[in-house]
C-alpha cells in the first residue's frame, strides 16, 4: 500500500504523514528531510549550491538514513544525526536551490522508489503523487492558508529554540511556495486524482480519520 501526502511548506503534511502511518503500522518517509540532508551536506562542505556536478560527486556516496528513536524519527548522514541540522534557516532557505537541481532529483526519486518498493509506505513531499509513486492507491493534497501555516510552523520552531517572527516566516513561506511551484522540474503540483484535503480549519484528528477512510479495506 502506498499513501502519497503532497502540499506546500507547513500545510501540516509530516504532521499527519507519521500519525497515519504510525495507526496503519506503515513506514513513513519524510522527503523534504532527504532534499534538507543533501543541502546540509552541501552547506558543510562549502559546496557552491548551484554547482550541480560537485554536489552529485558528493550525494553518490551520502548514505542518508531515517532511524526510528523513543523521541521520533532520526535522519542519519554518513551516520551523523542532523535531524536538528536539517530544520535550521540556513538550511530551510537554501533548501529549494538544492531541490531544483534536476540530478539531485533523479538521485533521491530513486532512492524513495526503492524504499517504497520494499514497505507498506506513508511518503511526503511535493512530487510523490505527480512522480514518485504515480500508481499510490491513495493521493492526497494538503492545503492551508500562508498565515495558518506560519503560526504552525512557529510553534513548531519555538519547540525547537528557533525565535524567526510569523511575519517573517509568512514571507519565507510565500517565497517557498514561489519557488517550488514555478521550477522547471518537477514543480509542486497537485495530482488530477489527488484528493485536496484543506486543513486551515480542521483538527489533526479529523485530518487524520479522513486519510485513513480512504484507504480501501479502513474505509468500510
Ligand atoms: O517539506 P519540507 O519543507 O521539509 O521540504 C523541504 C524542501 O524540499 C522544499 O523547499 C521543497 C523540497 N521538496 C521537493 O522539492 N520535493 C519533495 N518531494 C520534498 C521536498
Amino acid at each position: 500500500m502506498q499513501i502519497a501526502i503532497d502540499g506546500p511548506a507547513g500545510s501540516g503534511k509530516s504532521t499527519i504523514a507519521k500519525l497515519v502511518a504510525h495507526k496503519l503500522g506503515y513506514i513513513y518517509c519524510d522527503t523534504g528531510a532527504m532534499y534538507r540532508t543533501v543541502t546540509v551536506m552541501a552547506l558543510r562542505l562549502g559546496i557552491d549550491l548551484g554547482d550541480e556536478a560537485a554536489i552529485m560527486d558528493q550525494l553518490k556516496q551520502l548514505d542518508i538514513r531515517f532511524v526510528p528513536s523513543a523521541d521520533g524519527q532520526k535522519v542519519l548522514m554518513n551516520g551523523t544525526d542532523v535531524t536538528l541540522a536539517i530544520r535550521q534557516p540556513e538550511t530551510t532557505n537554501n533548501v529549494s536551490q538544492v531541490s531544483a537541481l534536476p540530478k539531485v532529483r533523479e538521485d533521491l526519486v530513486q532512492r524513495q522508489r526503492d524504499i517504497a518498493a520494499q514497505n507498506d509506505i506513508v511518503m511526503d513531499g511535493r512530487d510523490i503523487g505527480t512522480t514518485v509513486l504515480p500508481n499510490a492507491e491513495v493521493k492526497v493534497f494538503m492545503i492551508a492558508s500562508v498565515e495558518a501555516r506560519a503560526i504552525r510552523r512557529h510553534k513548531e520552531n519555538v519547540e525547537k529554540g528557533i525565535m524567526t517572527p510569523i511575519a517573517k516566516l509568512e514571507e519565507e513561506i510565500a517565497e517557498r511556495d514561489r519557488k517550488d511551484s514555478t521550477r522547471a522540474v518537477s514543480p509542486l503540483r497537485k495530482a488530477e486524482d489527488a484528493v485536496e484535503i484543506d486543513s486551515t480549519k480542521m483538527t489533526i484528528d479529523e485530518e487524520v480519520a479522513e486519510i485513513i477512510a480512504l484507504v480501501p479495506k479502513h474505509s468500510a
